[in-house]
């Protein structure tokens, strides 16, 4: 510990180290470092572990609540033009990248897989008939993928559509006919496949 003192006719101050009651002196005691005890260092290794855990845990949410496919690509999102879009009673439109057929039906337009539902074949529209023909095993569909015959057991499958009209989106999440009049684009989102319904 540090004392003042006065030295008499001097006037002059000077200070005296006082031995504490352990005999250290004051200074040394308060800079000397305090070890870590075992109880602390646990404590440290939990705080990091879980924070560690924590990052993990957020890396994970952020990665999975993003896009997994990119725009153009199959499973994702297709944006079509409207001026491209088949006018009623045209040929089907058919869209090898995202695997389906865009029809447009007197109740407004679809998109259906590209898949027959009997055992994947690749059917083809064919004109002279009005109907899609599967070429493996002779299965049928109308215009709107509803099932005509052949060995298929459902009706085609077919994607939500979203039709961007002056009035907002309009969606058909069960990938039902969209009304497109006044439509400036269309959507085709290929992560939302709906399965035909199976025919008696
Ligand atoms: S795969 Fe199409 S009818 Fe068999």
């Amino acid at each position: 510990m540090t004392t003042p003192t006065v030295s008499r006719g001097t006037g002059v101050t000077a200070r005296k180290e006082t031995p504490t009651p352990s005999g250290a002196t004051a200074p040394a005691a308060q800079g000397a470092v305090k070890p870590v005890s075992r109880r602390e260092f646990l404590y440290y290794i939990w705080g990091a572990s879980m924070a560690v855990l924590l990052a993990q845990g957020t890396g994970l949410i952020i990665w999975f609540a993003l896009p997994r496919f990119r725009e153009g690509e199959y499973g994702g999102l297709f944006t079509i033009d409207a001026a491209t879009l088949p006018a009623a009673g045209d040929a089907p439109q058919r869209n090898p990248a995202g695997r389906f057929w865009l029809t447009n039906t007197p109740d407004g337009l679809m998109a259906l897989s590209m898949v027959c539902t009997h055992l994947g074949c690749l059917f083809a529209w064919v004109d002279a008939n009005g109907r899609f023909e599967c070429p493996c095993h002779g299965s049928k569909f109308e215009r709107n993928g509803q099932y005509i015959e052949g060995p298929a057991p459902r009706n085609l499958d077919r994607f939500a559509v979203t039709a961007n009209t002056p009035g907002g989106p309009v969606t058909s999440a069960e990938g039902e006919p969209v009304n497109v009049a006044g439509a400036t684009s269309v959507v085709v989102n290929t992560g939302r496949k709906i399965k035909g319904d199976t025919h008696a």
